[in-house]
């Protein structure tokens, strides 16, 4: 059977506010489905989400968004038109052209079709040590997917991925492209997100209020992708055997902070900075990201970590210096016009609606 999500919301007594919570998913974050349409063929599916929403307060609300988040596929529960940016013509650093993947072929129960890449046109089969082997290609050690293989994790934020032939499957849909592309992993490649924010503060020491909204302003710190030239969060990829939160660490001070450069005491009075912020962080969002590199049988996800700094004593005193991937960074205004590398901005956006700061005008 198949219903709305909205009409299930409006039974479970959560209009308006879902109403709102809705209408901001709909305008602006990077799933941007028309209707949301469920089955609830399952117990674990959206069912479980519209119950669970019911006792929660709205700022929790629009945390749980990872739920709305479930993957596309046979054992789905929402069907929605799924990743835009992991759909666009060209893959990047390549002449590669994905075949074109309309909204309703993006489902892996209808029919559709995606490129098969010619030996010329392989990405990444070279393998740097990173790398998986070419698991299409050559007959090597198998891996193990949907648990930790070794010390690489294989699983899934969004739930258990299906293998056809030993070749997972995007959880999100169809990108019109096959193998691995450039990313490292078959299956799931995790990142780690640190959102670093303060107020946007005036020269009396007042929080600047936005014109049009009457909320506060917030900032947060931001560098310019060497790769893409798109300004992002400082994020990175996490390490094989790493924790997320010391990848969240090690990805901010590398990026934002050109800790790769320093030494001796310098080195250490960075990483103690961090080490003190990042001690209160509250996580955003754990789930899929529609990056530009996913491909139909490799993805990005992530884990993004909010770490505000209330009263402006630590963070805002921070010397920033871009290094590693990033080519520039700075403190960003938040507000919905950013335009941001894959789905960064949702993930701001998020912060801002916890923060009660400005986002729409
Ligand atoms: C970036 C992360 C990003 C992830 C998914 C990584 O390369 O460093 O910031 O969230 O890709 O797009």
């Amino acid at each position: 059977m198949v219903k709305t999500v909205k009409n299930d919301l409006l039974e479970a007594g959560l209009i308006p506010n879902v109403e709102k919570y809705l209408n901001g998913l709909l305008s602006s974050v990077w799933i941007v489905p028309q209707t949301f349409i469920y089955s609830d063929a399952s117990p674990s599916g959206c069912g479980a989400w519209v119950s669970e929403c019911a006792g929660m307060k709205w700022d929790e609300i629009g945390l749980s968004l990872k739920w709305l988040k479930t993957p596309l596929g046979e054992n789905s529960n929402i069907m929605i038109p799924g990743h835009i940016k992991a759909r666009q013509a060209v893959y990047p650093k390549s002449k590669v052209e994905r075949f074109p993947v309309p909204d309703n072929k993006v489902s892996w129960m209808l029919n559709g079709r995606s490129t098969a890449l010619s030996d010329t046109q392989r990405i990444n089969s070279a393998g740097p040590v990173w790398a998986d082997p070419d698991i299409m290609q050559e007959a090597g050690p198998s891996l193990k997917f949907n648990c930790v293989d070794g010390n690489v994790n294989r699983i899934s934020y969004t739930g258990h991925y299906e293998c056809i032939e030993g070749i997972p499957r995007n959880p999100c849909g169809r990108t019109g492209l096959m193998e691995r592309g450039t990313l490292g992993k078959w299956g799931p490649n995790h990142a780690a997100d640190p959102i670093v924010t303060r107020w946007k503060i005036s020269q009396s020491g007042e929080k600047v209020l936005h014109s049009c909204s009457d909320k506060p302003i917030l900032k947060f710190i931001s560098i310019r992708r060497v790769d893409s030239g798109e300004w992002a969060i400082p994020g990175g990829m996490v390490d094989a055997g790493e924790k997320v939160s010391q990848a969240l660490k090690r990805e901010f001070g590398e990026e934002a902070m050109n800790s790769l450069a320093l030494e001796g005491e310098k080195l250490k009075a960075v990483e103690e900075a961090v080490a003190d912020l990042f001690e209160h962080g509250v996580e955003v969002y754990r789930g899929y990201v529609d990056d530009p590199r996913n491909t139909d049988n490799a993805w990005m996800e992530t884990m993004a970590v909010n770490y505000h700094d209330d009263d402006g004593n630590s963070v805002a005193k921070f010397p920033l210096h871009a290094g590693d991937d990033a080519a520039a960074v700075q403190w960003h205004d938040v507000g919905s016009d950013i335009k941001l590398y894959a789905s960064h901005s949702s993930f701001i956006q998020l912060v801002a609606e916890r923060l009660r700061a400005h986002w729409h005008l």
